[in-house]
């Protein structure tokens, strides 16, 4: 068996399971030199939880140095999309990422998202309506959900945002670019930034700001503080169709895929509001949608008992984080009960989630009304047959078909 440091994190086996070898990896250190992958892996939760507070590392420098190169092979094809990123706070370090984020986070108030709560369920109810006794889940019910809800948010409607589902696959070969590859990324990418630009520019600018309007409207009267250029916010409100769409939709169908098989869990979630939400938090820790998050490491310094040195990468694995031992009894074992839960589902620091509240929310309405609605919906494949999107960075199935049979 190859040592931990050698362990392929990109291996077929490792994308199917990821838990066991990073707990081999966590067994041997917890801040641990990856020979294969040329950098440090971090997967204790003290570790990753020191990693996302620590203004020493870098957010910004994976992606910049990605960029760069993107820009010298492939310049004039990728210029749309490389602009997008302009308004990306997720890849930028301060005072750039305070200028970014502040005008998201006056705009994105716990408000707004409590408020579209009743839109949740009706869109909920209306694609459950829809679905068919045979469904992929993903497809069916998770993507057109979530992309649904941020399109309410951003003021989008259905047809102008029929484009989401590929674009965020496209746009996702870069942003997901520092740790995984596909074939033909850099038209993908390409073609990502020029499509966004021609449908979302025209929407942008001819949206009014409003301090009561939409998530477009709001963030725009708020970023006028800050001297925001039109790709900033071209790029800021990509970022949110993205976040909002990708990951709170992968929660969805992995929490499926492991309700289906704990009673208790389903119990919790078609339970009352804390029950439920108090399972969704354990289904985040448990089998999250964010596995991996990367910084860099400007200057040296001393991480764990290991020298750092100057330009060294950092993968800080959220998966592994969340199943640390010394933090969770028995770790591998899902309790939806479980108080407290400081999983780092949603990051730490700075860059902590920004739609959190909004994830939680729709997960939970999601989930109760599916298992309400369904309550002896099945997995209608063996477990080794679902298919995970390959990358370091996200968890998430390609697929998830179900067999629903409506309660009577
Ligand atoms: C289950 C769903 C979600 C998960 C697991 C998740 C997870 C995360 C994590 C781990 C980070 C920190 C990344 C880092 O430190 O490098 C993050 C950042 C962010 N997320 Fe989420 N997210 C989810 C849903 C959403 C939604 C629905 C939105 C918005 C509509 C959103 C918007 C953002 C933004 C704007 C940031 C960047 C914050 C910053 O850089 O300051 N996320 N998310």
């Amino acid at each position: 068996m190859i040592g931990a440091a050698g362990i392929d994190l990109l291996s077929t086996a490792a994308i199917r399971d990821p838990h066991t070898p990073l707990r081999r990896m966590r067994e041997q250190d917890e801040v641990l030199w990856s020979t294969r992958h040329k950098c440090w892996v971090l997967t204790g939760h003290a570790a990753v939880d020191a990693a996302f507070r620590d203004k020493r590392l870098s957010a910004a420098r994976g992606m910049a140095a990605f960029r760069s190169r993107l820009q010298k092979r492939h310049a004039d094809l990728v210029r749309n999309a490389l602009e997008l990123l302009d308004g990306w706070m997720l890849f930028n370090d301060p005072p750039a990422h305070t200028r970014l984020r502040d005008p998201v986070r006056r705009a994105f108030s716990l408000r707004v998202v409590q408020a579209l709560a009743p839109r949740i369920e009706q869109r909920v109810g209306v694609l459950l309506d829809a679905c068919d006794a045979e469904t992929d889940l993903v497809s069916g019910f998770a993507q057109p959900l979530t992309a649904g809800i941020i399109g309410d948010l951003l003021g989008i409607d259905d047809e102008a945002r029929a484009f989401v589902h590929q674009w965020t696959r496209d746009f996702g070969q870069l942003i997901y670019g520092v740790s995984s590859r596909e074939d033909g990324f850099a038209t993908a990418i390409a073609r990502a930034g020029d499509e966004f630009r021609a449908r979302m520019a025209p929407l942008i600018e001819a949206q009014e700001a409003a301090v009561d309007g939409n998530l477009i409207a709001r963030v725009k009267a708020a970023s006028q503080a800050f001297d925001w250029t039109p790709s900033e916010l071209l790029g800021a409100v990509s970022m949110l169709l993205f976040a909002g769409h990708d990951t709170t939709s992968a929660l969805i169908a992995s929490a499926t895929r492991v309700a289906a098989g704990d009673a208790r869990v389903r119990e919790a979630l078609r339970g009352d509001e804390a029950s439920a939400a108090s399972a969704v938090e354990e289904l985040l820790r448990i089998e999250g949608p964010s596995k991996t998050f990367v910084r860099v490491a400007p200057d040296a310094h001393e991480r764990g008992g290991h020298h750092i040195a100057a330009g060294d990468t950092l993968w800080l694995s959220v998966l592994g984080a969340n199943r640390d031992p010394n933090v969770f009894a028995a770790p591998d074992i899902i309790d939806p009960a479980r108080d407290p839960n400081p999983h780092l589902g949603f990051g730490g620091g700075i860059h902590f989630c920004l739609g959190a509240a909004l994830a939680r929310l729709e997960a939970r309405i999601a989930l109760g009304s599916l298992w309400r609605r369904f309550p002896d919906l099945r997995i209608a494949v063996a477990d080794s047959a679902l298919r995970w999107h390959p990358g370091v960075v996200d968890r998430s199935l390609v697929a998830l078909p179900v067999q629903l049979n409506r309660a009577t």
